[in-house]
C-alpha cells in the first residue's frame, strides 16, 4: 500500500499491511489476528506529523473511529467528545457552531482528533492539554479498552507519553475535553492582540478569535493540500537563562519568551531565518518562504531528501547559535 496519500508531506513509502479501524471492536480484531496480533504497529492519523524516510514493515493501523457529542453540561464547563478518526479543525468548527467554545486558538491545526494528544497540539497561546480531560484507548498488547487521565499521558510541549513508553501500544479511540465555563478569551499572543488593535474589536466572540487564527495561518503556514508539509519542522528550544543572556549578548535580535519556571523558550524559526534558509532549496525539499520552521515538498521530495536539508540547517544553526535543534515531527 502507497502511503503517498495518507502524509501531508506527500513522500512516498510502502507499507506492507495497512488496516482500518473504525471501533474498539474493530481493534481487538487486529489484536486478536493470528498474524498481526504480535507485529509491531504504527498508529496512524491524519498522517500531518509525520517525516517518511523509507518503507514500514509494521502494520499500519489507520484509525477512523467517528462522532461528535457533548457529553455533559457541567456548571464548570462543557464536556465534548470526539471519535480520534474526526478531523480536528471539523471537530473545532462544530463545537464552536455548537455552542461550546474554548478550542478556538487551536483552529485550522491540521491532522486529526486522536493525533492531537499525541503531540499535545498547540497555537496562539492555548495547548491540548489546557483544554484535556480524557481519552478512551485500546492496549494494543493486550486488547483492553482503558480510559487515561491527563497524569498518565504525561503533557509536554509537543510532546506526551504516546511518543515515549506507549508509542505503537495504545491506541487513541476517543477523545474529551472539558471547555471552561464561562468562557474567557485567549488573547496574550501578539498576533491576536494586532487584531484587535486593527479591528477595535476588544470583545471578541469565540468565532471571531476563530476567524482571525485562521487568516493568521493562511497568511504564513503552507495549505498541505497544496503545498506538502508537517507543520513545524523543529521544536523551539527551550535554554536556561544563562544561555540566553550568552546568545543575546552576541544576538541581540533573537525573539524569545520567558517560560513561567524561569526557562527561556527561543523562536527556532527566528534563527533558521537569521541563517539565511528562508526560501532556500535543496533538492526537491525546501524551506517555505514565509515561515523558516516549515519544511516543504518542492514536488517529488523524498524523506531523505528532507533530512539531508533538515540536518544541514541544524548545523548551522548549531555554529552560529550553539543550539541543537530537534525534529517536531515523528521521523520514521
Ligand atoms: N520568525 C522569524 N522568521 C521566520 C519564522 C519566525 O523571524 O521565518 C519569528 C517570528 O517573527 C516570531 C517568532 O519567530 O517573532 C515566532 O514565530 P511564530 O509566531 O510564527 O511561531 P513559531 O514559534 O514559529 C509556534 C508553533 C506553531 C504555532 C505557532 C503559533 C512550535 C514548534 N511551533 O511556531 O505550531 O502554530 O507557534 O502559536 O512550537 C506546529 O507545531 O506544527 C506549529 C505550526
Amino acid at each position: 500500500v502507497s502511503l503517498k496519500p495518507y502524509n501531508t508531506f506527500g513522500l512516498p513509502a510502502v507499507a506492507h499491511t495497512l488496516v482500518r479501524v473504525a471501533s474498539d471492536a474493530d481493534v481487538r480484531q487486529v489484536v486478536d489476528h493470528p498474524q498481526l496480533g504480535l507485529a509491531p504497529k504504527f498508529i496512524l492519523g491524519g498522517g500531518s506529523n509525520i517525516v517518511l524516510t523509507r518503507d514500514m514493515p509494521q502494520v499500519v493501523v489507520k484509525v477512523e473511529v467517528m462522532g461528535r457529542r457533548l457529553v455533559e453540561e457541567r456548571p464548570d464547563g462543557w464536556l465534548v467528545e470526539a471519535g480520534a478518526g474526526e478531523n480536528w479543525h471539523e471537530f473545532v468548527t462544530w463545537t464552536l457552531a455548537n455552542g461550546y467554545p474554548g478550542l478556538e486558538n487551536m483552529a485550522l491545526i491540521p491532522g486529526t482528533v486522536g493525533a492531537a494528544p499525541v503531540q499535545n497540539i498547540g497555537a496562539y497561546g492555548l495547548e491540548l492539554q489546557d483544554r484535556f480531560h480524557s481519552l478512551d484507548a485500546v492496549d494494543l498488547i493486550t486488547g483492553r479498552s482503558v480510559t487515561l487521565n491527563a497524569s498518565v499521558c504525561k503533557f509536554g510541549y509537543r510532546d506526551s507519553e504516546f511518543k515515549h513508553s506507549l508509542a505503537g501500544r495504545t491506541l487513541i479511540t476517543r477523545v474529551r475535553f472539558l471547555l471552561p465555563r464561562p468562557w474567557k478569551p485567549v488573547l496574550g499572543y501578539l498576533e491576536l492582540e494586532r487584531k484587535v488593535a486593527e479591528t477595535g474589536i476588544t470583545n471578541p466572540s469565540a468565532r471571531q478569535i476563530a476567524d482571525w487564527i485562521i487568516a493568521v495561518r493562511r497568511a504564513k503556514l503552507p495549505d498541505p493540500a497544496q503545498i506538502g508539509n508537517a507543520g513545524s519542522f523543529f521544536k523551539n528550544p527551550v535554554v536556561t537563562p544563562e544561555q540566553c543572556r550568552d546568545i543575546i549578548g552576541r544576538d541581540p535580535e533573537i525573539v524569545h519568551y520567558p517560560m513561567p519556571d524561569g526557562s527561556v523558550k527561543l523562536a527556532a524559526g527566528w534563527m533558521i531565518d537569521a541563517c539565511g534558509w528562508k526560501g532556500k532549496t535543496v533538492g526537491q525539499a525546501g524551506v517555505y518562504e514565509k515561515q523558516a520552521l516549515v519544511l516543504v515538498n518542492r514536488g517529488g521530495a523524498i524523506g531523505s531528501e528532507v533530512m539531508t536539508l533538515a540536518r544541514a540547517i541544524q548545523e548551522s544553526v548549531y555554529g552560529r547559535f550553539g543550539i541543537r535543534l530537534e525534529p517536531e515531527p515523528v521521523v520514521v
